[in-house]
């Protein structure tokens, strides 16, 4: 592994690679990484020659201060994790290179000014919520697509929606960029990983996994049940968890919002029948000690 923080030395890295006709894989991360990302990192190994892993927390996809101040940042246990994993992966990768640049690397004029929309598929869940948020996904996403000039592109579908924005996004900047999803990978009690794991309080981390558990649940009640019914349940059950289980410090499941949308338009659905083509997912995103969680499940 080699770490790589100024922009230029990334593009002269790449510009070498693309004489070679080497074939670039990018994962773009923002760090605080866990089991996920390094699936994806590892899937990237195999299936090309150069691997760019980006570590940057963008600040301008955070609508929320405090959520940026706390995310966790561990960049030197970020770049062990990632060596290991090389030297233990089976891979096609000649070499692998950690983007680790500063904010001002990444945005030397200062907060870029362009805005990118995305019509229905940020109109639902995420979007509204979080304003701002995909357009500055975008805006950075685009950037490490310049800089890395990748053949593929590797994210994970814990972020489901996201991966329906960069499909968008490919189709308005028409980069010929393998877009691909990968699996959530979960702790052995079911909960999706996730960089915000790691705020929960040891109570709040025992309870989380009912998040997963509640979801799988649905997806079994969605053999007999309709949407609108399965969606009810979901929430009820995470609203009143705390009221019939043992929850320490006060503690409750907050839901904020669980929809079951097609699997590519992301529009919600009233019947089944509705997602016959693509499949439906049901996306949650819950409050748990003061932490956003967020999770899915295909019907
Ligand atoms: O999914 C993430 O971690 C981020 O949104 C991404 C894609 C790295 C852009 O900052």
């Amino acid at each position: 592994m080699k770490q790589i923080i100024k922009t230029a030395d990334l593009e002269a890295a790449v510009k070498e690679a693309k004489q070679q006709q080497l074939e670039i894989g990018l994962v773009p991360t923002m760090g605080a990484l866990h089991e996920g990302h390094l699936s994806l990192i590892e899937r990237a190994l195999k299936e090309n020659d150069l691997v760019v892993v980006s570590l940057f927390v963008n600040p301008i996809q955070f609508n929320n201060k405090e959520d940026l101040e706390k995310y966790p940042r561990t960049i030197e246990a970020d770049l062990k994790l990632i060596t290991d994993l090389e030297s233990r992966t089976e891979k096609k990768a000649s070499a692998l290179l950690a983007f680790t640049p500063t904010v001002d690397e990444m945005y030397p004029q200062g907060e870029p000014k362009e805005v990118y929309h995305f019509g229905p598929v940020e109109e639902v869940m995420e979007g509204p919520r979080r304003p701002g948020h995909f357009s500055g996904v975008a805006v950075v996403v685009r950037r490490l697509f310049d800089l890395a000039q990748p053949k593929r592109a590797y994210f994970g579908e814990k972020d489901y929606q996201q991966i329906a924005v960069i499909r968008s996004l490919l189709e308005q900047i028409k980069y010929p960029i393998e877009l691909i999803p990968c699996p959530i990978v979960r702790a052995d009690d079911g909960l999706a990983l996730s960089s915000r794991n790691m705020r929960l309080s040891p109570a709040a981390r025992q309870m989380a996994p009912a998040i997963n558990a509640t979801l799988e649940q649905a997806a079994e009640m969605a053999e007999y049940e309709e949407v609108d019914d399965v969606k009810e349940w979901v929430l009820d059950t995470l609203a009143s968890w705390h009221e019939v289980n043992d929850c320490p410090d006060g503690l409750q499941f907050e839901p904020e919002y669980f929809e079951i949308v097609d699997a590519i338009t992301l529009q919600p659905i009233a019947e089944w029948a509705e997602a016959e083509k693509n499949g439906a997912v049901g996306c949650i995103a819950v409050w748990l000690d003061g932490v956003r969680l967020i999770d899915i499940v295909k019907f």
